[in-house]
Protein backbone atom coordinates (compact mmCIF):
# COMPACT_ATOMS: atom_id res chain seq x y z
CA UNK A 1 0.00 0.00 0.00
CA UNK A 2 1.41 3.34 -1.01
CA UNK A 3 2.02 5.62 2.21
CA UNK A 4 0.37 9.00 1.38
CA UNK A 5 0.95 10.63 5.03
CA UNK A 6 4.36 12.00 4.70
CA UNK A 7 6.93 11.48 7.60
CA UNK A 8 6.93 14.56 8.73
CA UNK A 9 3.28 14.19 9.19
CA UNK A 10 3.41 10.63 10.95
CA UNK A 11 5.94 11.96 13.43
CA UNK A 12 3.81 14.58 14.40
CA UNK A 13 1.27 12.38 14.94
CA UNK A 14 3.21 9.90 17.18
CA UNK A 15 4.50 13.28 19.10
CA UNK A 16 1.31 13.79 20.20
CA UNK A 17 0.29 10.25 20.89
CA UNK A 18 3.18 10.21 23.20
CA UNK A 19 2.04 14.04 25.02
CA UNK A 20 -1.30 12.41 25.39
CA UNK A 21 -1.61 11.15 29.27
CA UNK A 22 -4.24 8.39 28.76
CA UNK A 23 -3.82 7.97 24.86
CA UNK A 24 -6.99 5.45 25.53
CA UNK A 25 -9.09 7.96 26.45
CA UNK A 26 -9.95 8.13 23.41
CA UNK A 27 -10.94 4.43 23.02
CA UNK A 28 -14.48 4.07 23.99
CA UNK A 29 -15.78 1.08 25.98
CA UNK A 30 -11.95 0.08 27.13
CA UNK A 31 -12.74 0.47 30.87
CA UNK A 32 -14.47 -3.29 31.27
CA UNK A 33 -14.88 -6.30 29.90
CA UNK A 34 -17.04 -9.38 29.99
CA UNK A 35 -15.84 -12.54 28.98
CA UNK A 36 -18.32 -14.99 27.09
CA UNK A 37 -18.35 -17.35 30.66
CA UNK A 38 -19.54 -14.17 32.68
CA UNK A 39 -16.26 -13.01 34.31
CA UNK A 40 -15.95 -9.19 34.57
CA UNK A 41 -13.05 -7.60 34.29
CA UNK A 42 -11.72 -4.00 34.83
CA UNK A 43 -9.34 -2.19 33.00
CA UNK A 44 -6.94 0.87 33.12
CA UNK A 45 -3.71 2.70 31.20
CA UNK A 46 -1.29 3.83 33.16
CA UNK A 47 2.64 5.34 32.01
CA UNK A 48 5.26 3.18 33.91
CA UNK A 49 5.67 6.59 36.30
CA UNK A 50 1.95 6.20 37.08
CA UNK A 51 2.16 2.37 37.79
CA UNK A 52 2.79 1.04 41.61
CA UNK A 53 5.91 -0.97 42.20
CA UNK A 54 4.02 -3.97 42.90
CA UNK A 55 2.14 -4.29 39.64
CA UNK A 56 5.24 -3.71 37.89
CA UNK A 57 6.72 -6.52 39.72
CA UNK A 58 3.68 -9.13 38.97
CA UNK A 59 4.09 -7.73 34.84
CA UNK A 60 7.78 -9.06 34.78
CA UNK A 61 7.36 -12.20 37.04
CA UNK A 62 4.35 -13.39 34.41
CA UNK A 63 5.95 -12.71 31.57
CA UNK A 64 9.12 -15.03 33.00
CA UNK A 65 6.17 -17.54 33.67
CA UNK A 66 4.92 -17.31 30.39
CA UNK A 67 7.44 -16.80 27.92
CA UNK A 68 10.79 -17.24 30.07
CA UNK A 69 10.91 -20.86 28.72
CA UNK A 70 10.55 -20.12 25.09
CA UNK A 71 13.65 -17.17 25.69
CA UNK A 72 15.44 -20.53 27.38
CA UNK A 73 15.25 -22.75 24.80
CA UNK A 74 16.54 -20.14 22.18
CA UNK A 75 20.00 -18.99 21.58
CA UNK A 76 19.45 -15.55 23.68
CA UNK A 77 18.09 -16.93 26.31
CA UNK A 78 16.33 -15.40 29.44
CA UNK A 79 17.60 -12.26 29.96
CA UNK A 80 15.90 -11.17 32.96
CA UNK A 81 17.47 -8.13 33.63
CA UNK A 82 17.06 -6.98 30.10
CA UNK A 83 13.54 -7.73 30.08
CA UNK A 84 12.75 -5.78 33.95
CA UNK A 85 14.54 -2.84 32.09
CA UNK A 86 12.11 -2.70 28.80
CA UNK A 87 9.23 -3.22 31.23
CA UNK A 88 10.79 -0.21 33.39
CA UNK A 89 11.32 2.42 30.22
CA UNK A 90 10.08 5.85 30.64
CA UNK A 91 8.10 5.57 27.69
CA UNK A 92 6.19 2.31 28.72
CA UNK A 93 2.44 2.49 28.75
CA UNK A 94 0.55 -0.61 30.44
CA UNK A 95 -3.27 -1.60 29.67
CA UNK A 96 -3.39 -3.89 32.67
CA UNK A 97 -6.99 -5.90 33.40
CA UNK A 98 -8.11 -7.13 37.29
CA UNK A 99 -10.99 -9.17 38.31
CA UNK A 100 -13.32 -8.30 40.53
CA UNK A 101 -10.91 -8.70 43.80
CA UNK A 102 -8.88 -6.17 41.91
CA UNK A 103 -6.16 -8.52 41.16
CA UNK A 104 -4.16 -8.11 37.91
CA UNK A 105 -4.55 -10.92 35.35
CA UNK A 106 -3.54 -9.69 32.00
CA UNK A 107 -1.43 -7.10 30.95
CA UNK A 108 -0.27 -5.24 27.62
CA UNK A 109 2.80 -2.53 27.18
CA UNK A 110 2.97 -0.65 24.69
CA UNK A 111 4.53 2.94 23.00
CA UNK A 112 4.06 5.31 19.95
CA UNK A 113 6.82 4.90 17.82
CA UNK A 114 8.41 5.37 14.72
CA UNK A 115 9.31 2.21 12.46
CA UNK A 116 10.90 2.55 9.22
CA UNK A 117 9.35 5.69 8.24
CA UNK A 118 6.23 4.50 9.58
CA UNK A 119 4.29 5.41 12.36
CA UNK A 120 3.40 2.85 14.52
CA UNK A 121 1.76 1.63 17.93
CA UNK A 122 4.28 -0.85 19.28
CA UNK A 123 2.99 -3.82 21.57
CA UNK A 124 5.90 -5.11 23.11
CA UNK A 125 4.14 -7.03 25.79
CA UNK A 126 0.62 -9.36 25.96
CA UNK A 127 1.08 -11.79 29.11
CA UNK A 128 -2.36 -12.97 30.05
CA UNK A 129 -2.77 -15.34 33.43
CA UNK A 130 -2.90 -18.26 32.33
CA UNK A 131 -6.05 -19.40 34.33
CA UNK A 132 -7.55 -16.33 32.40
CA UNK A 133 -6.33 -17.68 28.50
CA UNK A 134 -8.74 -18.77 26.45
CA UNK A 135 -11.91 -15.49 27.74
CA UNK A 136 -11.19 -13.19 25.10
CA UNK A 137 -9.04 -10.95 27.04
CA UNK A 138 -6.37 -10.86 24.78
CA UNK A 139 -8.40 -10.26 22.06
CA UNK A 140 -10.20 -7.37 23.62
CA UNK A 141 -6.56 -5.90 24.91
CA UNK A 142 -5.49 -5.95 20.90
CA UNK A 143 -8.84 -4.41 19.80
CA UNK A 144 -8.52 -1.51 22.59
CA UNK A 145 -4.63 -1.40 21.19
CA UNK A 146 -6.12 -0.94 17.63
CA UNK A 147 -8.66 1.46 18.20
CA UNK A 148 -5.92 3.43 20.07
CA UNK A 149 -4.12 3.41 17.39
CA UNK A 150 -6.16 4.45 14.75
CA UNK A 151 -7.79 7.29 16.69
CA UNK A 152 -3.80 8.24 16.80
CA UNK A 153 -3.21 7.90 13.22
CA UNK A 154 -0.48 5.30 13.65
CA UNK A 155 0.21 3.34 10.84
CA UNK A 156 -0.31 -0.14 12.31
CA UNK A 157 0.10 -2.24 15.27
CA UNK A 158 3.23 -3.79 15.46
CA UNK A 159 4.38 -6.21 17.90
CA UNK A 160 7.73 -9.41 18.15
CA UNK A 161 6.55 -12.62 18.64
CA UNK A 162 8.72 -15.52 19.29
CA UNK A 163 8.69 -18.49 16.61
CA UNK A 164 9.09 -21.48 19.01
CA UNK A 165 5.94 -19.37 20.69
CA UNK A 166 3.01 -20.99 18.26
CA UNK A 167 0.13 -20.93 20.49
CA UNK A 168 0.93 -16.79 20.40
CA UNK A 169 1.19 -16.96 16.67
CA UNK A 170 -2.36 -18.70 16.10
CA UNK A 171 -3.63 -15.62 18.59
CA UNK A 172 -2.23 -13.49 16.73
CA UNK A 173 -3.41 -14.97 13.16
CA UNK A 174 -6.92 -15.71 14.69
CA UNK A 175 -7.21 -12.15 15.53
CA UNK A 176 -6.02 -10.70 11.92
CA UNK A 177 -2.10 -9.98 12.13
CA UNK A 178 0.11 -10.82 9.51
CA UNK A 179 3.69 -10.93 9.04
CA UNK A 180 5.03 -7.22 8.24
CA UNK A 181 6.88 -6.74 5.23
CA UNK A 182 9.87 -5.63 8.02
CA UNK A 183 10.21 -9.63 9.72
CA UNK A 184 13.13 -10.85 9.31
CA UNK A 185 13.91 -12.88 5.70
CA UNK A 186 13.80 -16.82 6.17
CA UNK A 187 17.56 -16.74 5.01
CA UNK A 188 18.44 -14.32 8.46
CA UNK A 189 17.35 -17.45 10.27
CA UNK A 190 16.00 -14.99 13.19
CA UNK A 191 14.40 -16.58 16.08
CA UNK A 192 11.50 -14.03 16.01
CA UNK A 193 9.19 -12.88 13.81
CA UNK A 194 7.50 -9.54 13.08
CA UNK A 195 3.48 -9.29 12.73
CA UNK A 196 1.59 -5.93 12.38
CA UNK A 197 -2.12 -4.74 11.67
CA UNK A 198 -2.69 -1.87 9.71
CA UNK A 199 -4.96 0.95 11.22
CA UNK A 200 -4.86 3.50 8.58
C1 LIG B 1 -1.44 -15.64 23.53
C2 LIG B 1 -2.38 -14.96 24.53
C3 LIG B 1 -1.97 -13.48 24.67
C4 LIG B 1 -3.81 -15.05 23.99
O1 LIG B 1 -4.69 -14.35 24.85
P1 LIG B 1 -6.09 -15.03 25.26
O2 LIG B 1 -6.85 -14.05 26.06
O3 LIG B 1 -5.81 -16.33 25.88
O4 LIG B 1 -6.73 -15.25 23.82
P2 LIG B 1 -8.26 -15.03 23.38
O5 LIG B 1 -9.15 -15.77 24.30
O6 LIG B 1 -8.51 -13.58 23.22
O7 LIG B 1 -8.24 -15.76 21.96
C5 LIG B 1 -8.70 -15.17 20.75
C6 LIG B 1 -8.51 -16.21 19.64
O8 LIG B 1 -7.10 -16.41 19.42
C7 LIG B 1 -6.87 -17.80 19.12
N1 LIG B 1 -6.06 -18.40 20.20
C8 LIG B 1 -5.89 -17.93 21.46
N2 LIG B 1 -5.08 -18.75 22.16
C9 LIG B 1 -4.77 -19.76 21.34
C10 LIG B 1 -3.99 -20.94 21.51
N3 LIG B 1 -3.40 -21.22 22.69
N4 LIG B 1 -3.87 -21.78 20.48
C11 LIG B 1 -4.48 -21.53 19.29
N5 LIG B 1 -5.24 -20.42 19.07
C12 LIG B 1 -5.38 -19.55 20.08
C13 LIG B 1 -8.25 -18.46 19.05
O9 LIG B 1 -8.71 -18.37 17.73
C14 LIG B 1 -9.05 -17.56 19.97
O10 LIG B 1 -10.44 -17.61 19.70
P3 LIG B 1 -11.34 -18.77 20.35
O11 LIG B 1 -10.97 -18.90 21.80
O12 LIG B 1 -12.73 -18.28 20.13
O13 LIG B 1 -11.00 -20.03 19.59
C15 LIG B 1 -2.34 -15.64 25.93
O14 LIG B 1 -2.68 -17.00 25.78
C16 LIG B 1 -1.00 -15.53 26.64
O15 LIG B 1 -0.80 -14.63 27.45
N6 LIG B 1 -0.09 -16.48 26.34
C17 LIG B 1 1.24 -16.50 26.96
C18 LIG B 1 2.07 -15.29 26.58
C19 LIG B 1 2.20 -15.14 25.08
O16 LIG B 1 2.49 -16.08 24.35
N7 LIG B 1 2.02 -13.88 24.62
C20 LIG B 1 2.08 -13.56 23.20
C21 LIG B 1 3.45 -13.32 22.70
S1 LIG B 1 4.27 -12.06 23.61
Amino acid sequence: MTNTNSVANQQKSVENANKAKNPMEAVPDVCQFTANNGSEYKLYCRTKQDMDAKTLKWAFKLAERNVGPFYKALQMGWQPKIKQNELNKKWARYLVATDKSGQPVAYTMFRFDMDYACSVLYCYEMQIEVDFQRQGIGKFMMQALEQCSKHWHMDKVLLTVLKNNPKGIAFFKAIGYSLDETSPDILENKEYEIYSKCTI
